[in-house]
């Protein structure tokens, strides 16, 4: 079942086609799966029900996030629990309209608990495998490093992934921002271009500009995860803008993790003023009150953006997607053929 706050949207009005570009597939388990995969698996959670867990979903910062984030993943063990838990968020995706998923996943976390590397992509591309032909959405993998982890670690990863690259489109930089910047992360990121991968990194969201500064210089990013403090810096923004650098943002996320006070006070309009190639997306739905299309919602109700620049946002998410560049245009016609209520109040 969705959160409370998250709604899905009428048969009668199916939600505009997009892509979701940042999105944690360990941040979909929703207390419902959670409790399911304890109770198969043998492990006690630290709550007693659904409801008590969802009252822990109050958070002051990333961290505090965080802590509860890498806690429940102890319920996922087997190649079938990550598989269950791939599955459910393309069923919720496809109702909210999302045709294609970049999705994160967090291998330091599963591999530090003893689960093996083998076990996490052959569970989550089992149920990706499947996804174009049970639910009509395309998929890609982002392998994420944890960077309040030590560099030596993310190399260790990135040399276990090696016999599972062709599965992997991507690698990404997640977890605890400020204290780690990019540059920690220059040599596996230079690894991962040799491999031909591209390249993500989480900057900006509690950490300052040069963080994105960082993780296009120093590492070479295609695009940048978050990335709203880019907006404290002028010659920054010019930069982004320039370069076409995507910038995948969460109002949801940001708002629960108070990197902005009020979904009313988002910088979002003022980065599609600005002319950045700006998308939305749900990063951890499950803890955030909402999937993809609840995120289109809540900005255009806070923001009160109009059926033009949610078009944009649309359109903007496939923009900036990895797709091949005929699946890419076939998806922007999908867009611009939409028929359905975009502006609907
Ligand atoms: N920021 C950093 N790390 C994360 C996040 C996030 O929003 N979600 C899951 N890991
Ligand atoms: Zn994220």
């Amino acid at each position: 079942m969705p959160s409370s706050s998250s709604s899905a949207p009428s048969a009668a009005r199916p939600p505009l086609p997009k892509a979701e570009l940042h999105l944690h597939i360990e941040g979909t388990l929703e207390p419902e799966l959670a409790f399911a995969l304890a109770a198969r698996n043998g492990v006690t959670l630290p709550y007693a029900t659904e409801d008590e867990l969802r009252r822990a979903y109050s958070f002051s910062d990333l961290q505090s996030f965080l802590d509860l984030y890498y806690a429940l993943m102890a319920v996922l063990r087997t190649e079938d629990d990550f598989a269950d838990l791939a599955h459910a968020y393309l069923a919720r995706a496809k109702e909210q309209g999302v045709r294609h998923a970049e999705i994160f996943f967090d291998p330091q976390a599963h591999t530090a608990r003893g689960v093996p590397l083998g076990t996490v992509i052959g569970g989550l591309s089992r149920a990706l495998d499947a996804a174009q032909e049970t639910y009509g959405i395309t998929t890609r993998l982002i392998m994420c490093f944890l960077r309040d982890e030590s560099a030596a670690s993310a190399l260790e990863t990135f040399e276990a992934a090696r016999p599972y690259l062709d599965r992997i489109t991507a690698v990404g930089l997640d977890s605890a921002e400020v204290g780690h910047p990019p540059s920690k992360f220059r040599e596996v990121y230079a690894l991962a271009r040799e491999a031909g991968l591209k390249c993500v990194a989480h900057a900006g969201e509690e950490g300052p500009p040069a963080y994105v500064w960082e993780a296009l210089d120093v590492l070479g990013v295609d695009r940048i995860d978050h990335g709203v403090r880019a907006l404290e810096d002028e010659r920054l923004v010019a930069r982004l803008v320039a370069d076409r650098i995507p910038l995948t943002v969460c109002p949801l996320s940001n708002v629960r993790l108070r990197v902005i006070d009020d979904l009313a006070a988002h910088p979002l309009p003022a980065m599609l003023d600005a002319g950045l190639l700006v998308t939305v997306n749900s990063d951890d739905p499950a803890y955030f009150g909402g999937y993809a299309h609840d995120n289109f919602t809540a900005v255009r109700d806070a923001l009160g953006l109009d059926d033009a620049a949610l078009r944009t946002l649309a359109r903007n998410s496939f923009e900036a997607s990895f797709l091949d560049e005929a699946t890419r245009a076939a998806y922007l016609a999908e867009v611009d053929a939409y028929q359905g209520e975009a502006d609907a109040h």
